[in-house]
């Protein structure tokens, strides 16, 4: 059986690295095709060689564009490849336009694809991801729902039992096969100069939020009353479309500490010793809830509900005022809630039913 994972942004490299590090172990036969959506080198190179992950044998270089130009351009590309390679089976993670090419290139030459963390919904279709969701939820063959809510969201709509599996999250495979190395590596804390539980972390880089100058004007400003408030360094590694936005509207971050994006130990480290988290991120939602630090998120819904029910996180928008209430009282939240995603054996159960089915297709 040969496997193609197909993958091309920052948390796709991430949290298919469970998934790859398994088949490794279980020599299996599988090569990565890199669609290149992500190619800065702090948003992808960096991971590949931290993480130890093999060479993708293709990268299609895509680059950046818009929606349309990312994902036809990737299309053409990801075809070409499966038609040379032929895999049984083709696997995505998430809600990238790298999924969705992936998805649809597989699909319509009649390769199963399993899609992992299915399931998930905002119920904002503005939002790309949401539509990228639905997409490869409604097309692949094998849906890795991360929780019960993530399954009953695709039964919801009419999705068959036989195809979904609740396998938990692969970040929390990612959290614990990293965070130990990440406490023994070099401390970003002591080059920041920050001290652990004495410090405040920002990550903003979705689409509705930052390509908006009057949402992310709100952000940065609910960000600046929250560090004058509390008065402790707030550190905030910047996304590449966050930096280019913040320049062009030329807002004033005077108060927050910016970054060049980190390596993913780094992250794990800043993130774990962080006081609060604020963030858009979905990977920085789930790993906060995983790390039990409090979450403040900068929108105005979640695909990672179970993180709010857990009281791990709250919703504040992008408004200032409420930015600020809302960091208020996760401040000293308690930190004892259960994590909803899993017990760090994901990527064991999802190459399990590959394993299975793939066999029986036989
Ligand atoms: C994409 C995903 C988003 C995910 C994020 C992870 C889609 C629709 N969006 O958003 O769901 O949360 O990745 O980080 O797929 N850029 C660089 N270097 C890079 C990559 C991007 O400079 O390596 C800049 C470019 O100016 C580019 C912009 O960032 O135009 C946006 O990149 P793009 O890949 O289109 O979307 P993301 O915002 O990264
Ligand atoms: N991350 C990182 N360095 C950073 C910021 C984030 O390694 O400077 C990691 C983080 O630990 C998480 C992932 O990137 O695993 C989240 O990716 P991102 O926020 O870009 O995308 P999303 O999860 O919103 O799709």
């Amino acid at each position: 059986m040969k496997v193609a994972i197909v993958l091309g942004t920052r948390p796709e490299i991430i949290k298919m690295a469970p998934i790859i590090r398994e088949m490794e172990k279980k020599n299996m036969d599988f090569f990565i095709l890199h669609t290149g959506q992500h190619y800065t080198s702090n948003m992808n190179r960096v991971f590949f060689e931290q993480l130890k992950l093999p060479e993708p044998r293709y990268n299609l270089n895509v680059g950046s564009g818009t929606h349309a130009e990312e994902t036809g351009r990737m299309l053409m590309g990801v075809e070409e490849v499966l038609l040379e390679e032929r895999p049984d089976v083709v696997l995505v993670e998430g809600d990238t336009n790298s999924v969705l090419a992936g998805v649809l290139a597989a699909v319509k030459l009649m390769i199963p694809v399993g899609h992992v963390e299915a399931g998930l919904r905002s119920h904002d279709r503005r939002m790309p991801e949401e539509i990228n969701r639905i997409i490869a939820d409604h097309t692949s063959d094998y849906l890795f729902a991360p929780t019960e809510k993530a399954k009953e969201n695709l039964l919801g709509e009419g999705i068959g039992y036989e195809r979904i599996f609740v396998t938990g999250n692969t970040i929390v495979d990612a959290v614990y096969q990293n965070l130990l190395l990440a406490e023994d590596c070099d401390d970003i804390l002591d080059d920041l100069g920050l001290k652990g539980g004495e410090y405040l972390l920002a990550t903003i880089h979705r689409q509705e939020n930052v390509d908006s100058r009057a949402r992310f004007k709100g952000i940065i400003e609910g960000l600046r009353l929250v560090q004058n408030h509390f008065n402790i360094p707030l550190v905030y590694p910047i996304h590449p479309r966050a930096e280019k936005r913040l320049k062009e509207y030329g807002f004033d971050a005077e108060g927050i500490t910016l970054i060049e994006p980190t390596d993913y130990l780094s992250f794990l480290r800043l993130e774990s010793r962080a006081r609060l988290i604020f963030t858009d991120s979905g990977g920085v939602q789930e790993e906060a809830c995983i790390l039990r630090v409090p979450c403040v998120t900068l929108r105005y819904n979640t695909e990672r509900p179970e993180t709010l029910e857990v009281g791990a996180n709250i919703l504040a928008g992008a408004e200032p005022e409420s930015i600020l209430e809302k960091a208020r009282l996760m401040f000293d939240a308690d930190r004892f809630w259960p994590n909803p995603f899993g017990d760090g054996r994901a990527a064991e159960r999802i190459i399990g039913v590959i394993e299975e089915r793939m066999g029986s297709r036989r």
